[in-house]
């Protein structure tokens, strides 16, 4: 019971949802901060919590997950990179670009930022890039700026030798890439962000924390990050992070596969009336735009992924494959299939789907695009029978595998999500070699 209490007392305060981080571990960290404490009665330690803020502190460094490194969800920084290049040098010559990095942990993200603005030549003077985390431990390690070999895991890492010395086992940031960053320690949840941050920014990275909150506190967080926004400012999320609630307070930026979004303006979030109308417009922006469906569907095949690093790193490898998963380039009907799903033509790709499997009832191909085009019009029931389906009929169909798993895991049917996933990892390594 008093651990049960302990959960929603952290979860109160940063927003962590503690099934993400698996109940073992954060009983591990409680058990570990009452040793420490000299406390051996779990109902002790609450009561030691609830009297003591630096003991929820210590708390909150035991319990946090840092994991981050350099250029991670690099799609992110390819848009970054087109954003500056092609919108915010062509438009804002005059003026300072304003960024947030939230959360940012041991500094990888803010870091990397600033890698990419100097590229294009913009130097600390053109921008003020702030960087906030809950934990001053992490912050700390943050502001050094020495890292191992841990922080950097893409395939490329060829900035390395321009922006660090190697001084034995270590990577040595620096010092004019190491002091762009204002570094503070706050809080997403709260108002202010929990540090007297005011101002609006025009790139805002808040990415890998939400998937660690539930609904509500992920919408919270939400919508305070959204009252420092510009108005056109853009929101890049992490991959995992979408849902329903995303799209009450944010549209997607033309960023193809960056999970980069606008604000959406204030007045269509207010009721439900407004957002039905105001969902006509936004439709039609979508598809304008090239809004792809199977993102969206990818979009939300992630949103329901088991989380914690590990599952969600394989998701991170596992998107290149999942959106190349297209028709051949002969099977003219189901390509046309796709593009109009693409289109957000929904009710047409699934008219023409449907014939085509009148006449092609072995094709794994139609029956997961029917299962892609069913997602997104959001008929949970009938997704699981289709790519089912498309697996039976093609073992090797790796994105239907994981879409088929992780909707086992929305099930509740945890084994059969685990199954297909390692299923499904055995075919990418498979095709790969
Ligand atoms: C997995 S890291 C993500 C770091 C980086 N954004 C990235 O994508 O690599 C999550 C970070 O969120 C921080 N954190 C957790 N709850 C927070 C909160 N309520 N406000 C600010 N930071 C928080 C943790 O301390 C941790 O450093």
């Amino acid at each position: 019971m008093s651990i049960t209490e302990i959960k929603s007392l952290l979860q109160g305060i940063i927003g962590l949802n503690a099934n993400t981080v698996g109940a073992s571990n954060f009983e591990r960290a409680v058990r570990h901060r009452m040793k420490i404490c000299e406390i051996s009665e779990v109902n002790e330690y609450l009561s030691e919590l609830e009297n003591s803020e630096y003991e929820v502190k210590e708390l909150i460094e035991e319990v946090v997950i840092p994991e981050t490194w350099f250029f991670r969800n690099q799609q992110s920084f390819i848009a970054f990179d087109s954003y500056i290049k092609d919108e915010w040098l062509v438009n804002n010559k005059e003026k300072k670009l304003k960024i947030l990095s939230a959360p940012s942990s041991t500094g990888e993200e803010p870091y990397s930022i600033v890698m990419s603005l100097d590229k294009h030549g913009l130097g600390g003077d053109y921008f003020q890039l702030d960087a906030i985390d809950i934990s001053t431990r992490l912050l700390s390690k943050a502001k050094r700026g020495v890292y191992g070999k841990h922080s950097f895991r893409n395939k490329e890492n060829n900035f390395i030798d321009a922006y660090f010395d190697r001084i034995d086992d270590t990577f040595v940031l620096h010092e004019d890439i190491r002091t762009s960053v204002n570094f503070k320690q706050g809080n997403i949840l709260e108002e202010n962000l929990g540090n007297g941050t005011a101002i609006k920014y025009d790139i805002i990275f808040c990415r890998n924390l939400l998937i660690y909150f539930d609904r509500s506190t992920q919408e919270k967080a939400i919508e305070n990050l959204c009252k420092f926004l510009n108005d056109d400012g853009v929101m890049f999320l992490g991959h995992a992070e979408t849902g329903e609630y995303i799209n009450k307070h944010l549209t997607r930026a033309k960023y193809a596969r960056a999970f980069a979004y606008h604000r959406v303006p204030k007045e269509n979030t207010k009721s439900k009336k407004e957002r039905a109308l105001s969902k006509d417009k936004l439709d039609h922006k979508k598809s304008k735009i090239g809004q792809k469906t199977t993102q969206t569907a990818f979009k939300k095949l992630l949103s329901s992924a088991p989380t914690g690093e590990k599952s969600l790193h394989f998701l991170e490898t596992m998107e290149i494959n999942l959106l190349d998963n297209n028709p051949p380039k002969n099977d003219k009907i189901l390509r046309k299939v796709k593009q109009l799903a693409d289109a957000g033509e929904l009710k047409e790709a699934s008219a023409l789907c449907e014939s085509y499997l009148q006449t092609h009832d072995a094709s794994a191909q139609a029956y997961y695009l029917l299962g892609l085009i069913r997602e997104s019009e959001g008929k949970q029931k009938l997704v699981g029978e289709l790519f089912r389906k498309a697996v039976y009929l093609d073992p090797n169909h790796h994105a239907a595998m994981i879409h088929l798993a992780l909707h086992a895991g929305r099930q509740g049917d945890a084994d059969m999500a685990k199954k297909l996933h390692q299923r499904a990892q055995r075919v990418v390594k498979r095709n790969k070699s």
